[in-house]
């Protein structure tokens, strides 16, 4: 596996796999990689001849510096995970590199960018859109895989997509799970041991409140009040929401797909996970 790290370079090597008829698969990640990512690889490499891993910690989207500063930065660790999940090209440019001037661009796709996340950590999607937008321009993708754990941020980036006219497949890829259903997630190196099991808890709940057959307003207020009982753990917002739009939803039928999606602050630090569940 090759590790890049200038647009250059990347095009050149791109332009030269493209001249023999390649395709290429892109995973955008901001590294700290886990299982959750080498699934979205190992679904690139299966699908495309070449697959490009891009590991850029985005300044842009991160509304709170100290979220930015405690993310975890595992360069080596991540490159041998891609070398063996059958990744070609490693690209982790510096910061210089991706913005040698700032960004001032503005991107604005409500209601999928302003609800939930977007009303949470005001500039975050602003700050998604300008990196995944510069990462299409670079690699040109055929597919791009991104993982359904960020079920808004696909939202989002298929609003981007549409709007700038990018001819790519967006591949959603499911959530990938401990045995006890934490969602894999960069943020739970973060947490104690103690703290992983208390987290557990969130997905265990969502997933119970699929089969309690109550109307929308009880089924959100049932998982509220029952995460929130559990010491260690407390919801910041838990929206049902229609599975397209994001836009809330009163009733199970105001639409074809319903997605639970809820963020929780866990332990003392504390650590902000985000999850969702699909009710229909
Ligand atoms: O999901 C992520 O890890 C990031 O938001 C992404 C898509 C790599 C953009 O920085």
């Amino acid at each position: 596996m090759k590790v890049i790290n200038t647009i250059i370079q990347l095009r050149e090597l791109l332009a030269q796999y493209r001249s023999e008829g390649k395709t290429v698969g892109l995973v955008p990640t901001m590294g700290a990689l886990h299982e959750g990512h080498a699934s979205l690889v190992r679904r690139s490499v299966e699908e495309n001849d070449i697959t490009v891993v891009s590991i850029f910690l985005n300044p842009t989207q991160f509304n709170d510096p100290k979220d930015l500063e405690r993310y975890p930065r595992t360069l080596d660790a991540d490159c041998k995970l891609l070398e063996q999940c059958g990744a070609e090209i490693a690209f982790a440019p510096s910061v210089k590199e991706i913005y040698p001037e700032p960004d001032t661009r503005q991107f604005s796709y409500p209601p999928t960018d302003s609800v939930m996340e977007g009303a949470m950590r005001p500039g975050h999607f602003n700050g998604v859109c300008q990196i995944v937008s510069k990462l299409l321009m670079y690699v040109e993708p055929d597919r791009a895989y991104f993982g359904e754990k960020d079920y808004q941020q696909i939202a989002v980036i298929r609003r981007l997509v549409a709007d700038l006219g990018f001819k790519l497949e967006i591949v959603p890829c499911p959530v990938v799970r401990q045995s006890d259903g934490l969602a894999m997630s960069s943020r739970n190196a973060l947490l104690s041991e103690k703290e992983k099991v208390t987290a557990s808890n969130i997905y265990r709940i969502l997933d119970e409140s699929r089969s309690l057959g109550l109307p929308v307003r009880q089924t959100h207020d049932y998982v509220v009040d029952k995460i929130n009982s559990i010491d260690g753990l407390e919801v910041q917002y838990f929206s049902i929401v229609d599975g397209d739009t994001l836009a809330d939803v009163a009733s199970w039928d105001e639409a074809p797909g319903i997605v639970g999606c809820i963020t929780v602050f866990c332990g003392t630090k504390p650590i902000r996970l985000i999850d969702h569940i699909r009710y229909k």
